[in-house]
């Protein structure tokens, strides 16, 4: 493929004809090359750094390009890894695509290629799509299979994506979790074989492996220098991400996750993959996270650059244990502290059966008379008179079988008819079956009903507590039950869709056991995640260091809570706990009539200082500078403002051992020309300000030399937050 025609190229691009044959889609900072001649197979070329049409020929030229098929597919020539497989009517197990023609076009988020093609003799037509979305350096990817013909082809296997990647030193990074460690950074060198991240939940991916990953080409990937690519799959259920590895190639496959879920795809029906989006940065592993941060908060985070508020949530506070006194006392101790938002979790309905524990009531969303008989409205009220906005949390997906739900309604849920029931939480959860459009009416209706009745709801918490148990449908057709995972879904997109065309405004939490559900498929319907139910302040530095590679703060829920902490029994100071907080959406999840007055006091001023800066670490741009995992004894990180004019840095110490060596730390992201006031935002007393306050020091310095930080971090888990503003 040497020796193109440059003039070729562009007369192709300009006028977008059917003669093109390069088509270069680039984003301020990237480019991704695709050759599609009608009649030919469609070529992946380039991905990597921004490109002109002018460096194509040298692209060329140096064997940058892979020449290999943009979309291949099994039949003909098997061997090796393939993007599609599929059955036809008659039998036959083999597709055979050229490009028939190719459209440029612009959509209101970004530039769109769809390449078109068609089966040489099946009536069976595939669109890849590339996207490079305005203003990031996200492009993404997904196709959309239509049968033209009457009867059903079979899906098997049904990529987003598959590129080639250079071969060389490779790593990868990926972040495997599970309840309570969510998000684990693991980094690997990648040899020759095939690594796979996956999941098969069927509801919430992100409880395992996340549907993200990094790999650098250049050995271990660095912070802020050397090439590594990122990519996403914006699915919430099961997945199948594969790095094939070879001396002598490297590809890379994403999407839903096959293994049970063949398609069956009826005549004259559409089928659409999710979107994969994908990064590459030369500024190492900060580059990728801050085109995603950017990218999310334009385009798949609900209103994602609008800063959120402080809240408290009651769960570590009281557990099921809520009432309206309690609820009162929480909402005005919390306002006094400066706090904006009041979330009252789960233990609020259910009457029959009374929500006491994790094993009655879901589904009963009615306001449990005996623990607030003054019902929501009660609530309002309390929340009026102590100034601050309400929330309340929800698992709208979901029954137990000891609830009227599961009584009035046994074939709303999943479950295979001629086997037992099996059951999550509590040994009662059990699942809705949301293929159904009566099921996905009643979901609509958990936050219609309360929304109609109470439009002062400011905020809801969107809960999932259990995975796909039992794999049948009553309501799905018998020959399509293999469409379960993808048609709930499917389902649950719908639902949310409504909501989020009734009630833009409402913010909303996705919640599933934790972390469950951080993944761009879901995002986009909410504003915000719940990281994890883990909320130790020294734990959390880890998770949300592994969180912040592709999600950014705005949306990363970080909640301040009890000494000693719940799920790990440490003890951590205050401060410290608040410095972590602070790093991402603060909250508080904690009894704040057990807090002493001098916390109270310091909580007050914590929280005064974070809406100071509150835009800088939501909006702002992440530069990560110690990491936790390289065991330095700190970590670190900074936000700084687009235009360079502010910041917010944070230390903490995470190990302690007598005279042990603390490294300096240098920040990154700001103006060497400025000169920067720092201010403490969270000294422990007001008055003794740790001895950086108030210095006016240069980008250069700060930058290039950094602080020296031994007396300020002496005491085991001493941390500290500055803001820096430049001094004109
Ligand atoms: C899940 C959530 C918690 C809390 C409980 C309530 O575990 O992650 O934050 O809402 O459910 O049951």
């Amino acid at each position: 493929m040497k020796n193109k025609s440059l003039l070729m190229l562009v007369l192709g691009v300009l006028s977008g004809s059917l003669s093109a044959k390069d088509y270069l889609i680039s984003t301020p900072n990237t480019s991704l090359l695709i050759t599609a001649n009608p009649g030919e197979k469609s070529k992946f070329q380039y991905y990597g750094s921004r490109i002109s049409e002018k460096d194509i020929q040298g692209i060329y030229d140096s064997s940058l390009t892979f020449g290999v098929e943009s979309y291949p597919v099994f039949g003909l020539k098997t061997a090796g890894e393939r993007a599609m497989a599929v059955t036809h009517s008659d039998g036959n197990m083999t597709l055979d695509l050229v490009v028939e023609n190719v459209r440029q076009y612009t959509e209101k988020d970004g530039d769109v290629t769809e390449i078109r093609m068609k089966d040489l003799v099946y009536p069976f037509i595939l669109k890849q799509f590339f996207k490079a979305y305005k203003g990031t350096d996200v492009i993404s990817t997904w196709v959309e299979v239509e049968n033209n013909g009457k009867k059903p082809v079979t899906l098997h296997r049904f990529a987003s994506a598959f590129f080639p990647v250079h071969r060389g030193d490779n790593w990868m990074t990926h972040f495997h979790g599970f309840w309570g460690a969510e998000s684990t950074m693991e980094e690997e060198k990648l040899t020759n074989g095939q690594k796979v991240i996956s999941n098969k939940d069927g509801l919430v991916n992100s409880e395992s492996d996340n549907p993200s990953f990094l790999l650098s080409l250049d050995g271990r990937p660095q912070e802020e220098y050397g090439r590594v690519l990122g990519g996403t799959l914006a699915w919430t259920g099961t997945y199948l991400i594969k790095m094939d590895v070879k001396n002598t190639s490297f590809m890379v496959s994403a999407g839903i996750n096959e293994e049970t879920s063949h398609y069956v795809l009826d005549g004259k029906k559409t089928f659409v993959t999710p979107e994969f989006a994908m990064t590459y940065s030369t500024s190492g592993k900060g580059g990728v996270s801050r085109a995603f941060h950017r990218w999310a908060r334009a385009y798949k985070l609900n209103r994602g650059n609008i800063p959120h508020d402080i809240l408290l949530n009651s769960w570590e506070g009281v557990y099921f244990k809520v009432d309206q006194k309690e609820m009162d006392q929480m909402m005005e101790h919390f306002s006094a502290m400066g706090g904006e938002l009041f979330v009252m979790d789960d233990g609020w309905f259910g009457n029959k059966y009374p929500r006491n524990t994790g094993s009655s009531s879901l589904g009963d969303w009615e306001v449990c008379k005996e623990k607030l008989p003054d019902g929501i409205e009660g609530l309002l009220e309390s929340a009026k008179k102590h100034n601050i906005k309400f929330g309340i949390w929800i698992e709208p997906e979901m029954a137990n079988t000891k609830s009227e739900l599961f009584e009035q309604h046994p074939d709303w849920i999943l479950r295979v008819a001629n086997r037992p029931l099996s059951t999550g939480r509590g040994k009662t959860q059990v699942v809705l079956d949301l293929t159904n459009p009566e099921v996905q009416d009643f979901v609509f209706g958990v936050v219609d009903n309360l929304m109609t009745k109470y439009p002062e709801i400011a905020y809801m918490k969107w809960d999932d507590n259990c995975c796909l148990l039992d794999y049948g449908s009553s309501y799905l057709p018998k020959d399509r039950q293999s469409h379960i995972y993808i048609e709930y879904q499917r389902g649950l997109n719908k639902v949310l869709k409504r909501i989020r065309a009734k009630y833009p405004n409402l913010v909303m939490q996705a919640c599933a056991g934790g972390g469950g559900r951080v993944n761009y498929g879901i995002l986009p319907y909410f504003d915000e995640f719940w990281t994890s139910d883990n909320t130790d302040a020294l734990q959390r530095i880890y998770l949300q260091w592994g969180i912040s590679n592709f999600y950014p703060a705005i949306a990363m829920a970080s909640h301040v809570s009890a000494d000693k902490n719940h799920q790990t029994g440490r003890r951590i100071p205050l401060k410290f706990r608040f410095d972590v907080a602070m790093s991402g959406r603060l909250g508080m999840e904690i009894q704040p009539r057990d807090m002493t007055e001098e916390d109270k006091a310091f909580a007050k001023r914590a929280i005064a200082s974070y809406k100071k800066v509150r835009s800088v670490v939501q909006l702002g741009d992440l530069y990560r500078l110690v990491s936790p995992y390289d065991r330095k004894g700190i970590s670190s990180l900074m936000y700084v403002t687009p235009e360079k004019d502010r910041a917010v840095f944070y230390v903490y110490k995470i190990e302690h051992f007598v005279n042990m060596l603390i490294p300096s730390v240098r920040m990154n992201g700001l103006d060497a020309q400025k000169m920067y006031r720092l201010a403490d935002l969270t000294a422990a007393k007001a008055d003794k300000p740790c001895p950086l306050d108030g210095k006016v020091i240069s980008g250069k310095v700060l930058m290039e030399e950094g602080v020296v930080l031994k007396e300020i971090l002496k005491k085991e888990y001493s941390s500290m937050v500055l803001e820096l503003q430049e001094v004109k």
